[in-house]
């Protein structure tokens, strides 16, 4: 790198939640009024007795508000080698598309007729995702990965159910490396759950899986490649030995980055498989609600998807209830602006520029994979494997926090001190000592993964000279080591105005 990182500050500005802002009569716009047979059209029982609770917040305002929210957050734009995650740029012309009257406008109750342009664009996403995965259909009701594993765990339940071995098959498969979404979703729906730890070559051996397979399987739930970047070679046989039993495969395929257009999960014989808009498709980054988790199954586990799904007729597209099938997951059809924007990313790429992006993708994990293993005290995961990572590999700092006494997680935040994102360590449990999984992606430049790599290996001599300077970090961000106790408190968060003022009004009570 050309001298020290660059330098960086966050703004600062304590800014207030937007629900606290403004006051009585303040407008940035003022709607037409009411059209009055409108309103008189309306039963007595729908009416509002009471005004909304909505900040009344001008222009200036608003502008100001959520400009200075994005300048406490890198505005979106900082270099944001998310681990794993499989993240990619989110193309702005997206939001440009999303943001227009003819979908921001609709409302989910619009009879079919009338929103036949979107149910098209759903029909055509879903048949798009069939060719990348040979699966029979696709639904975007689940909203983030997790939820459209946990779609999967529902539709097991549903189909040994109506064969009546549901009594008998209690047990979903997984590794140790798999995400903890595919386990946890399992355990809520009911299932007990058992996880196969990794072996020497980075998974468990095919032996293992077969000492656990039985008539009690459900269900392999897997990702590959893994969260280390590791491809299971044997997954084929894997598949073939969960069926043999009676079970059904799923792919949680959120690492899909480094394999588009080059692997289909029905062609290994999986059953059903997820995708991640959020991830793999362009859309913006948000698991757990805003964001699409696409399911997709083969046609004998379609009776039991969650409705409504978008099917084609003579007369035009309609959405049709599933009546056998496992209900809601989300309200109506899901987050149909994330669908638009991965169905523009989807047609801008075409068939080759997907393939192409995967190829990238791989070849930009391995540029940043030797450059990072020449920094002293980085070292990889299972390194005596020689097989090539795909889109992403797992590296430790072991070795570097013995020497240095700095951890992972303390360069993690040094590193936001120069303008690069967190989260790119791992998720649990930590098989590799201090891990760290950035995704280069196809998205990011070469100077951008320059500059990640040339960061991390400042910090890490930061660390040596100054251990103190980076286990106090971050000192240029907006907030300063914060206690994540509090993210496993549910009294002490709120994804609500509501829920924030209840919770609160509880805390001054107590
Ligand atoms: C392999 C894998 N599966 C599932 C998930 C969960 O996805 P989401 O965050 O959209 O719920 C993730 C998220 O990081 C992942 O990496």
């Amino acid at each position: 790198m050309n001298g020290i990182p660059r330098r960086y500050h966050a703004a600062v500005w304590d800014q207030p939640l937007i629900m606290e802002q403004g006051g009585p009569g303040r407008r940035g716009t003022v709607p037409p009024a009411p059209i009055e047979t409108a309103v008189d059209a309306l039963p007595e029982g729908v009416r509002r007795t009471t005004p909304l609770a909505l900040p009344e917040v001008a222009e200036p305002d608003v502008l100001r508000h959520y400009l200075r929210l994005s300048q406490q957050t890198m505005g979106m734009i900082g270099i944001s080698l998310f681990g794993t995650c499989t993240m990619k740029y989110n193309p702005r012309v997206g939001e440009l598309l999303a943001a227009r009257d003819q979908l921001a406008e609709i409302h989910p109750h619009q009879d079919d007729a009338s929103v036949q342009g979107l149910l098209e664009i759903v029909h055509e996403f879903d048949l798009m995702l069939r060719e990348l995965s040979g699966m029979g259909r696709f639904i975007f009701q689940a909203g983030g990965g997790a939820a459209a594993a946990y779609v999967h765990a529902c539709v097991t339940r549903a189909y040994h159910e109506s064969r009546g071995e549901l009594e008998r098959r209690r047990d979903v498969i997984t590794t140790a490396q798999a995400h903890p979404c595919n386990p946890a979703t399992a355990a809520a729906a009911g299932f007990n759950v058992i996880t196969l730890p990794v072996e020497r070559d980075g998974y468990p051996s095919l032996d293992a899986l077969r000492a656990v397979v039985g008539d009690r399987t459900a269900a392999l739930m897997i990702n590959n490649p893994d969260d280390m970047g590791i491809y299971n070679p044997h997954i084929k046989e894997w598949v073939d030995v969960v069926h043999e039993a009676g079970g059904l495969c799923f792919y949680d395929h959120a690492n899909f980055n480094g394999v588009m257009g080059r692997i289909r999960a029905a062609e290994l014989g999986f059953d059903a498989c997820m995708f991640m808009l959020h991830k793999t498709f362009g859309a913006p980054k948000g698991g757990g609600g805003p964001a699409v988790g696409a399911y997709g199954c083969t046609p004998e586990l379609e009776p039991f998807l969650p409705g409504p799904l978008v099917v084609r007729t003579d007369a035009g597209y309609e959405r049709r209830e599933n009546a056998g099938g496992v209900g809601r997951v989300r309200e109506f059809l899901g987050n149909l602006p994330q669908v638009v924007k991965a169905y523009a990313w989807t047609l801008a790429m075409g068939a080759d520029g997907i393939r192409e992006a995967a190829d990238i993708s791989v070849l930009a994990n391995n540029y940043m994979e030797t450059r990072l293993l020449a920094i002293p005290g980085v070292t990889k995961s299972f390194d005596h494997l020689t097989a090539r990572r795909l889109e992403m590999t797992r590296y430790s700092l072991g070795e570097y926090t013995e020497e240095t006494g700095v951890t992972a997680v303390d360069i993690q935040n040094r590193m936001t001190d120069y303008g690069v994102d967190a989260f790119w360590l791992s998720h649990e449990p930590w098989i590799v000592p201090e891990p760290f999984t950035p995704e280069a992606g196809e998205g990011w430049s070469k100077e951008d993964i320059d500059y990640w790599i040339d960061v991390l290996a400042h910090v890490m001599e930061e660390g040596r000279a100054d251990p103190e300077l980076v286990r106090s970090a971050p000192h240029n961000q907006v907030v300063a080591q914060i206690d994540t106790a509090s993210l496993d408190d549910p009294a002490r968060w709120a994804t609500t105005w509501r829920a924030y003022r209840r919770k609160n009004e509880r805390e001054v009570t107590a």
